[in-house]
């Protein structure tokens, strides 16, 4: 890691912050949700665009049906949606955030996904971003089905999601490669 770099409650949640792929049971409080549902609300977004539209799901019906849906649709057995070997979609969290924006507004939802994550780090919390989940909202039948489930409103996609709860696990900072990172003089 870098020489000088300067520790507050801030920065240590950005550095502190790892994917969390293993959560306790236990649902967020009020306080907590809306503290990340106002992250998410205060990101910038291009010309103040605010294109995304969120679901913050926390209902264990809704999503314990998503998840078979999914593996319907990607197999059971796909190693690329198999990475946490357990629930590849929300890794059993109790939340899971789903980002859906009109058109191609990538970087205005990355934005967002990241404020979520360092909030619910800030708050004692974990997260893991989901990108591979995409294939349920994508599809014809059962994505339609559930982007009118949570009223997703008519054109907008599905861009990521990401699994909030309280962390079972405390993994190991996964390698960055410095070399990326130059001063120029
Ligand atoms: C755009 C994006 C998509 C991701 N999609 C997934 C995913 O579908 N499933 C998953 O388990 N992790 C996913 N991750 C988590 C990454 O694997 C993780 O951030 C990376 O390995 C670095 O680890 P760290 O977050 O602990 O630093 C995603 C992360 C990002 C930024």
């Amino acid at each position: 890691m870098f020489e000088n770099v300067i520790k507050n409650d801030v920065t240590a949640a950005v550095l502190e912050r790892r994917t969390i792929r293993e959560y306790t049971p236990e649902m967020l409080t009020d306080a907590q949700l809306d503290t990340v549902m106002a992250a998410a609300m205060m990101a910038p977004s291009g010309r103040n665009s605010q294109p995304c539209h969120v679901r913050f799901i926390k209902n264990s019906d809704i999503l314990k049906e998503m998840q078979i849906d999914f593996k319907n649709i990607v197999g059971w057995d796909t190693p690329v949606h198999t990475r946490s070997d357990k629930n590849p979609f929300y890794h059993n969290a109790p939340v899971f955030a789903a980002i859906f924006a009109e058109g191609a507004s990538y970087m205005d939802a990355g934005i967002m996904v990241e404020n979520i994550c360092i909030a619910a780090k800030g708050l004692g919390l974990g997260t893991c971003i989901v990108a591979s989940v995409g294939a349920l909202f994508e599809d014809a039948d059962k994505g339609a089905k559930w982007r009118r489930a949570i009223d997703i409103p008519e054109g907008y996609r599905f861009l990521i999601g990401v699994a909030i709860g309280n962390p079972d696990e405390k993994p190991e900072q996964k390698p960055r490669d410095e070399s990326h990172y130059k001063v120029i003089e």
